[in-house]
């Protein structure tokens, strides 16, 4: 039997949302940027919630919960990644887990590499985090982007401890190989690095790619790695503030027990629930379904982005993010900025993501098909 998509809510709806996504611009913007999705909630989060809610479950979150063996059952059934749920901890979001697990790595002043274009806050956690950013930007292949292991190990030799691996990447949606991951776990364990792999948008890695989660890559990259991640870009739960940071040794689980106490105890009651919810098998239809609309809307944005004079894009491996590029077109300028004021279309501007997002823009596509048929006319009519 096939697999049924979801249906976005209609914008009616979704204009009553008090997000980022619905709340930033006025009525007549279609507002396609920041990562939130316009899908509704699995019905197992929508109920654990309303639970806690009649409850009045709103109580500071407990040291250890079922969120850790739900999150493993989930790794080891989705990328048959056998994670030790004593070896996961969990934070506020993402980004915190990245900085604290920075700061445990590098002295003040060490430089930490980053695969720019890549998604604009990893310059301000490297810095938050006391380190200084080495930019090694990603290769552009025929087949699409790739780490630049040359470039990385040149910085590692020069003294960088540590690089924020993006996996799947934001905004370009590659999945790395199993063979650049393994080099690049080599590389860290020659020069004494560590990697703190990003995996956020792992649950939206389209069925027909694989998948590696970084820690299984190797042996070393077990050794030399952390990953952080969480259900909330998939499931969209970014406003109930819970991330898994996870470890597969001895040294790094260390490291993350080492971490002051505040760190775990910024995690969200809401946003453990609700992973909770997530994770479970009974939520895996859903996934299912919602990956089943990403495709159909990822061949809306590659038809769409084909009609466009002047923009490219590579269908992207994973998540719902689109970077397209407007380099031969004829706007001037910042493309996000002229599409925002004459179609009234907000997308993320390029440069944001660093030097080479220069007129590229990033399109959230995890709507209905409707909103981006829409976007594509007033864009195309703005052109
Ligand atoms: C790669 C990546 N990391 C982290 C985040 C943010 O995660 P959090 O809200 O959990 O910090 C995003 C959001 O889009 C993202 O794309």
């Amino acid at each position: 039997m096939g697999v049924t998509p979801l249906i976005a809510l209609p914008i009616e709806q979704l204009r009553r949302r008090s997000s980022t996504k619905w709340r930033s611009y006025a009525d007549d913007v279609l507002p396609l940027f920041v990562a939130e999705s316009d899908f509704p909630l699995a019905p197992a989060i929508t109920r654990v919630l309303a639970e806690a809610v009649a409850l009045g479950d709103t109580g500071y979150t407990p040291p250890r919960h079922a969120y850790q063996e739900t999150f493993a059952a989930f790794c080891e059934r989705r990328f048959g990644w056998q994670v030790d749920p004593a070896q996961v901890r969990t934070t506020g979001d993402v980004v915190m887990g990245l900085v604290e697990i920075l700061r445990g790595v590098i002295a003040p002043g060490d430089g930490v590499v980053i695969t720019p274009p890549v998604y604009p806050p990893f310059y301000d956690t490297v810095t938050e985090a006391g380190g200084i950013v080495r930019s090694v930007p990603l290769q552009v292949t025929n087949v699409g982007w790739s780490l630049d292991l040359d470039g990385i190990e040149l910085a590692f030799q020069q003294g960088a401890k540590a690089m924020l691996l993006c996996n799947p990447h934001n905004p370009t949606g590659t999945v790395h190989s199993r063979e650049s991951l393994t080099a690049l776990a080599s590389l860290a364990a020659q020069y004494g690095a560590w990697i703190v792999s990003d995996e956020i948008h792992a649950p939206l890695v389209r069925p027909s790619i694989d998948f590696t989660p970084f820690l299984t890559a190797s042996d070393e990259a077990a050794a030399r790695g952390f990953t952080v991640t969480s259900a909330s870009k998939a499931y969209n739960l970014a406003g109930l503030k819970t991330a898994s940071m996870v470890t597969a040794s001895r040294e790094p689980a260390r490291i993350l027990a080492s971490l002051p106490m505040e760190v775990e105890w910024r995690t969200g009651l809401f946003g453990v629930l609700a992973g909770i919810a997530a994770y479970a098998e009974e939520s895996d239809a859903w996934l299912d379904s919602l990956l089943v609309t990403l495709e159909q809307n990822r061949q809306i944005v590659a038809d769409g982005v084909a009609a466009l004079p002047g923009a490219e894009h590579r269908v992207p491996d994973a998540g719902y993010l689109a970077w397209i590029n407007m380099q031969r077109s004829t706007i001037e300028g910042d493309p996000s900025k002229y599409l925002l004021h004459h179609a009234k279309v907000a997308l993320n501007s390029g440069p944001t993501f660093g030097p080479e997002g220069e007129r590229h823009v990033r399109m959230n596509f995890a709507t209905s098909p409707e909103i981006l048929h829409e976007a594509f006319a007033r864009i195309a009519a703005a052109l």
